[in-house]
């Protein structure tokens, strides 16, 4: 049997990932996989997080099996922090899943089971677990332009183009905030001109939210998306609390299913928990229970909220120490985009040799599409890369 597989392809960040751990040179900058990274280079566990933990060592009685669906407490203050007040408890349905990823993969087993022949729309570029997953599944996709790689920013205007394409019953995949790969956000007027298209279209929203608090703040990174929700009868939204908490490894994220009338509630909650009894049965609980413990209480989440927001303004003030490093190399500010973006990630707009020249000759490593993980950068290595850049001639 097992003689029959054939080789995966890899996915080309976790491959980068592998390459960048066997690279010997000590001077190598790792700018590849989504993680957080302090000037250090270490990835240290929130204060909040820790605080939770030790006090759930001390309180928890049990480890007994929680529900299908997770703990209704951490299904409503993840909810309550990501829709704020476009939170429709009457028509929510949620699952706790291992990770975003979780998330996406039970949205779109929904979306089969619901929808056998609705097809996924996805941004042109978007992170390769969409389209793959999607494919895995047998859920056709299409893709809507997204970048303008001349702007550094959103072709809105190829977006509009390609969504008026949509079918009735099509899902629409849109990330919440802290686009990735490109870092290019759509404002909140455009939120809602998709949101009105998407309604008139008859298509349903699919978003993922994954970097929550790491572009403008907790509450303006869900404001777009909060927009939409209100336009919109149905929509699906997957949230992640790896980046935001980094609890990446305990796997702990949500999906959530806003029906069009409370009326189809009860049928979309046992579709979504039946999903989880198939795929893993419960879901996994350590990394739910602490966020339900941050959020809840209040101390906890002011101190989480504080370390978020200096974790986002460390990524800004390097955001914009490369953007004047490069405009102080080029004479131009051609890469200004790169302060602009918001989140973990921009899109550099390097070819595939140039990228491949700066792993060789300078050890940064940073994804074949030029993808770069600005958090992976501190002050003694910005310069180091606006010279590869310049040398790469990007
Ligand atoms: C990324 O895009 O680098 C992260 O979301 C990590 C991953 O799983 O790919």
């Amino acid at each position: 049997m097992l003689n029959a597989l054939t080789p995966q392809a890899p996915d080309k960040i976790l491959a980068l990932m592998a390459a960048y751990r066997e690279d010997p040179r000590d001077s190598k900058i790792d700018l590849g996989v989504g993680v957080y990274k302090d000037a250090g280079g270490n990835t240290p566990v929130m204060r909040a997080v820790k605080a939770a933990e030790r006090q759930l060592v001390d309180t928890q009685s049990t480890k007994v099996y929680t529900g299908l669906a997770g703990d209704p407490a951490f299904a409503e203050a993840l909810s309550t922090l990501v829709l704020g007040p476009a939170r429709a408890a009457d028509r929510l349905a949620c699952v706790a899943t291992p990770g975003g990823t979780g998330a996406i993969r039970q949205g779109l087993e929904l979306v089969r089971m619901a929808s056998p022949t609705a097809r996924l729309w996805l941004s042109d570029p978007t992170w390769p677990n969409h389209p793959a997953i999607a494919k895995y599944l047998g859920v056709p996709v299409s893709d809507y332009r997204y970048f303008d790689a001349g702007t550094g920013g959103v072709d809105f205007d190829g977006m509009m183009a390609d969504l008026a394409g949509v079918a009735v019953g099509d899902v629409v995949m849109l990330h919440g905030c802290c686009h990735n790969p490109t870092g290019a956000n759509l404002t909140l007027d455009q939120w809602t001109t998709v949101a009105d298209l998407l309604a008139a279209r008859g298509a349903v929203p699919f978003v993922d939210i994954a970097y929550q608090g790491f572009g403008d703040g907790l509450e303006a990174d869900a404001a777009g998306m909060r927009a939409l929700l209100t336009r919109v009868p149905e929509a699906l939204v997957a949230a992640s609390c790896s980046k935001n908490f980094g609890i990446y490894r305990e796997r702990t994220g949500l999906l959530m299913a806003i029906a069009a009338s409370p009326a189809q509630l009860k049928v979309t909650q046992g579709a979504m928990s039946a999903l989880n009894r198939l795929n893993f049965s419960f879901p996994p609980d350590h990394g739910a229970r602490v966020v339900t413990m941050i959020l809840t209480d209040a101390e906890l989440r002011a101190d989480w909220a504080g370390e978020l927001e200096e974790v986002r303004r460390g990524m800004l003030s390097l955001r914009e120490s490369l953007a004047t490093a490069l405009r102080d190399r080029v004479g131009s500010d051609r890469f200004g985009f790169l302060a602009a973006h918001r989140g973990m990630f921009s899109l550099l707009g390097a070819t595939p040799e140039q990228v491949e020249a700066m792993r060789r000759d300078h050890g940064i490593y940073m994804v074949g599409d030029s993808r770069m993980n600005i958090a992976g950068l501190n002050a003694a290595t910005v310069p180091l890369l606006a010279d590869a850049i310049v040398a790469a001639g990007v």
